[in-house]
């Protein structure tokens, strides 16, 4: 069962700025903006090394929203550890993400309460409509969905998704579709959500 990364430390530098939109979308990490990331941390022996990848990790996840494979294969390099490991962490975690994201991002909660208040026909209007299942993106590139077995912490207005920075509630078919045709047309993106999201479950796979 994936499980989701605990809260780590923030930042210790400096980091390059975020890429554009663009790239978001290309589909491929810079790698030399990955070295410089891994430049912050620093450690003194093997133990210390094991105790920051997942910071690492997380750093780059949110940075790029995703972890690419030749990515992983520079952080096992940096912490001088296996790449199978690295990509043991990656599938583990529910919150890493080793494709791209579109330029939305949505989590559909699929837990208890929200699934007994009907997320199960939200997950179907996803499919139906925009061709998009869990953990898929749509093909225009514009929303990737990840749905959240766990629970995303608002029971109270279940069904429910966050989307980008946003948490919509009560959600049918109708207001969902509004929700992601307002994200769209607002422009921004899931850069939006700095705030990590406190997810207790996995997400289906
Ligand atoms: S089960 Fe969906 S918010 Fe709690």
């Amino acid at each position: 069962m994936e499980e989701v990364a605990p809260v780590v430390a923030g930042r210790t530098g400096n980091l390059a700025q975020h890429p554009d939109d663009d790239v978001i979308l290309k589909g491929e990490i810079d790698l030399d903006v990955v070295r410089e990331m891994l430049t912050h941390f620093t450690y003194r022996d093997h133990q210390e090394a094991q105790e920051l990848i997942l910071s690492a990790l997380q750093e780059i996840n949110e940075h790029f929203g995703w972890v690419s494979l030749p990515a992983a294969d520079v952080v096992a390099e940096h912490f001088g550890t296996s790449a199978s490991r690295i990509y043991g962490l990656l599938t583990f975690y529910a919150d890493f993400r080793t494709q791209p994201r579109g330029r939305h991002f949505m989590l559909l909660c699929h837990g208890m309460a929200c699934y007994v208040m009907g997320s199960q026909s939200l997950v179907q209007e996803l499919e139906d409509r925009y061709g998009v299942g869990d953990g898929g993106t749509t093909a225009d590139g514009e929303l990737t969905v990840q749905v959240v077995n766990g629970c995303l912490g608002a029971c109270d207005i279940a069904p429910l998704c966050k989307l980008d920075a946003d948490f919509h509630g009560q959600l049918t078919a109708e207001s969902l579709n509004n929700a992601i045709r307002n994200a769209i047309a607002a422009g921004g993106s899931w850069r939006d959500a700095h705030a990590h999201v406190p997810v207790n479950g996995s997400s289906h796979d």
